[in-house]
């Protein structure tokens, strides 16, 4: 072969092997900057599956570790420290459509209950919402009245594995919050909090978007300070029934820090303290949801132990105000976004029979275990930094959430 043919063929060679690199990459877990440009979704391919990520079924199966790849390996992106007060500046955005002007924002879990009050409030802003879930405990009925609408899309997803979306804000909702649920597969729950917040935390890393975790109070396990402020490390029991969810929330919150410290990733965390209102699952196992259903039902509402644990209670428009002021602000947190209101779950049932019937009685059962024995939010910095506190009382905020359960209860 002469020089010129050499040189044609050695061309040819390399033109063969660009058109070979794969969409759904395997290796780094990343379809490098494919569909970008032309705002298509790319969704990743599983390794064990094969197929397209969409599974949701898996909750009560997997209880190995899967060794698939993470989805942010990608050592070659530059790196850069954060900037003092927390505000970063993203790293490797992908092209976006210059046309686009309204802000992105992915929902993890957004057709559960928070997540489906949370992208109303967005939608009703301008924003363009994606949810993705795997409807474990959500539903789609949650979101069904934004369907048909183009700002909004609904994509069955298990955040478990891995996804590409363009986007400008991640609110990491999805996750079981419900003891029930949460408990009913331990490994699934784990695997949630650390394999699906990694996953979005790559995302955010790769297109240069906001993060928002919402953790929880049980970070601060059964505490020993009262109230709780942000500075309580807590106190955990990394080895019970519940420390799926709690050690999950925690390490969430640790690779949300260390991706903001080590990649820049502007995040934002939330812990959320019990929040209550429409569209909660009927009969999930938080006390809010059992007593109304029970009192809607005129069944005796269970207590757990002798009722003198306390909770506060803060109603769910709320919350979401809150995460919002914190996404829109400049403070990474971690942030108790709670209402101060503290009860004990004999007080609570007394206000539940106040606004639903005054004849409900109280049955008493064994107590769980690891259940916390008193929680309250110290909200000093949520108000200070973000001018953000709760308006709603319990006894505004309970007949709110009364209609929707008499409806889906099928009670007039
Ligand atoms: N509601 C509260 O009182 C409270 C308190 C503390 C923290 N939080 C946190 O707020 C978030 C939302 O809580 P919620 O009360 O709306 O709970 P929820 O169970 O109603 O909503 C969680 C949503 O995540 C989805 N989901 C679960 N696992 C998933 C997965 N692997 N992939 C994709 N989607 C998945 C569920 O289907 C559901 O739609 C959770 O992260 C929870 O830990 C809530």
């Amino acid at each position: 072969m002469d020089r010129r043919a050499l040189i044609l063929f050695g061309v040819l060679l390399g033109v063969a092997a660009w058109a070979a690199v794969p969409v759904s990459g395997a290796g780094d877990g990343f379809g490098r900057g494919v569909g970008a440009q032309t705002e298509a979704r790319v969704q990743y391919v599983s390794k064990k599956s094969g197929v397209a990520a969409t599974r949701s079924d898996d909750d009560t199966e997997e209880f190995e570790l899967a060794g698939g790849d993470l989805p942010d390996e990608e050592d070659s992106l530059p790196r850069k420290l954060p900037a003092q007060g927390g505000a970063t500046k993203a790293l490797s955005r992908l092209p976006v459509s210059p046309l686009r002007k309204e802000r992105r924002v992915l929902v993890t879990g957004g057709a559960g209950f928070v997540g489906s009050h949370l992208v109303d409030k967005l939608i009703k802003r301008g924003d363009s919402v994606i949810v993705i879930d795997n409807y474990f405990t959500g539903r789609k009925e949650n979101v069904l009245h934004h369907l048909g609408n183009p700002k909004f899309e609904l994509i069955r997803h298990d955040v478990v594995e891995p996804i590409l979306l363009e986007v400008d804000e991640i609110y990491h909702l999805a996750c079981p919050a419900s003891p029930v649920f949460y408990k009913f597969n331990p490994v699934k729950t784990i695997k949630t909090n650390v394999m699906g917040t990694l996953n979005m935390l790559g995302l955010a890393k790769r297109v240069g978007a906001k993060f928002l975790l919402t953790s929880t109070s049980e970070v601060y396990g059964d505490p020993l300070e009262h109230p709780q402020t942000e500075a309580y490390w807590g106190n955990v029991n990394p080895i019970g029934v519940r420390s799926c969810y709690d050690e999950g929330k925690r390490t969430a919150e640790t690779l949300t820090m260390d991706y903001h410290r080590g990649a820049g990733v502007d995040v934002r965390i939330a812990r959320i303290f019990n929040t209550y209102g429409p569209r909660m699952l009927i009969d999930d196992g938080r006390v809010v949801s059992n007593f109304v259903a029970q009192a809607i039902r005129k069944d005796p509402m269970t207590v757990y132990g002798d009722g003198k644990q306390t909770r506060s209670f803060q109603y769910v428009s709320d919350l979401v105000d809150g995460l919002v002021a914190l996404m829109d602000g400049e403070h990474i947190g971690p942030f108790n976004l709670g209402n101060p209101g503290e009860f004990t779950m004999l007080e609570l049932a007394e206000v539940v029979k106040e606004v639903i019937d005054p004849r409900a009685q109280v049955v008493y059962r064994e107590n769980t275990a690891d259940d916390p024995h008193k929680r309250k939010p110290d909200i000093t910095k949520a108000k200070t930094l973000l001018g953000w506190e709760p308006k709603i009382a319990l006894r505004d905020g309970l007949p709110l959430m009364v209609d929707d359960f008499k409806e889906r209860l099928g009670v007039q």
